[in-house]
């Protein structure tokens, strides 16, 4: 799907809409019954993601649900065997990060026969039957990419003859990583100066960003112009490769990362880092209205969308208290 969520999100509104009308009311319960929720997480791989999970736990607590937690430890076969036990304990709803977008069919299928609704958030899937799960509570992960482009454009314009680019992407399959890396070279395609000389995975961790940072190091050097990370830790993984490397982070290499997670605003306040494309985490009170709301036998939006910007460096230090994660 991701080549064409947009596309298959809108189509899905009308398909969804009468899989909705056929499942509610089989799943209609009271609006008011304490409901238990099984949540199937990645893992806990960066800032960005503790965040998210001390949000959804926050929020349940809040509205008084009890939260069956699963971290799958950045393994899919950990996640479909997490939403399995939900199903077998019966749980009223599923809330599912999918670490990937392939591989969910059967599981989300099995979900759906055993008429317990599953909320996406922070990835989405792509699977033959959008029916399969009621919402995606997250970001538009393709506007966060051309974000990081628009800034790069503005930011560059000093700069003469080519700008070399280095991506180090999330998780390969991952809905973020196709779709940060789609936005950016959309954003960038129409000016020839951009070449993105370098491009792998970092798997959204600090430890992998600064891993594949070295190699590109190694192999460009004083050629790199810039580093676009699909999350902002890798960027700070790789901010430590550079200055280990002997170059300036922020001004000999141009740092863009995604997030907006404290600690970019810390590396960007250092002067080490450039942009934070944000990309909310705090998901928690819009899937318990979710939950409540497709037990109630409500029809929900096909995307729960999040509101998000760019902070650049020169605004870090004054947003850096109003930071929630
Ligand atoms: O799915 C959202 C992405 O997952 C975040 O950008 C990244 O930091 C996280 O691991």
């Amino acid at each position: 799907m991701i080549l064409n969520r947009r596309k298959t999100l809108t189509a899905l509104a009308c398909a969804s809409l009468a899989a909705l009308v056929s499942v509610a009311p089989g799943m209609a319960q009271a609006a008011d019954k304490a409901l238990t929720i099984g949540f199937a997480q990645t893992g806990a791989e960066s800032e960005w993601r503790t965040a998210n999970t001390d949000s959804v736990k926050a929020a349940a607590t809040a509205a008084g649900v009890t939260l069956k937690f699963s971290d799958a430890q950045q393994k899919q076969e950990n996640q479909i065997k997490a939403i399995r036990s939900f199903i077998a304990q019966k749980v009223d709803v599923i809330i599912l990060a999918p670490l990937v977008a392939t591989g969910w069919d059967t599981v989300l299928l099995e979900a759906k026969k055993a008429k317990i609704p599953v909320l996406l958030e922070s990835r989405s899937v792509e699977v033959k039957d959008p029916s399969t799960f009621a919402t995606f509570v997250g970001s538009d992960f393709t506007e966060e990419g051309r974000r990081a482009g628009k800034w790069l454009i503005e930011n560059s314009k000093a700069m003469t003859g080519d700008v070399n680019i280095v991506e180090l992407q999330g998780t390969v399959g991952s809905d973020p990583a196709i779709e940060r890396k789609k936005g950016f070279e959309e954003a960038l395609k129409a000016d020839p100066r951009f070449k993105i000389i370098r491009s792998q995975t970092g798997d959204f961790t600090r430890a992998k960003g600064k891993e594949v940072m070295e190699a590109f190091l190694k192999a460009d050097g004083k050629k790199i112009n810039v580093l676009y990370a699909h999350n902002d830790d890798m960027a700070i993984g790789a901010i430590q490769a550079i200055e280990e490397a002997g170059f300036k982070p922020g001004k000999d290499i141009l740092v863009i990362g995604v997030d907006a997670v404290k600690g970019a605003f810390e590396a960007m306040i250092a002067g080490k880092m450039n942009v934070s494309v944000e990309c909310s985490p705090l998901l928690g009170p819009q899937l318990m209205q979710a939950a409540k709301d497709v037990v109630g036998g409500k029809k929900l939006p096909r995307w729960i969308k999040t509101n998000e910007g760019v902070f650049p460096a020169e605004v870090a230090a004054k947003e850096f208290p109003n930071r929630k994660y």
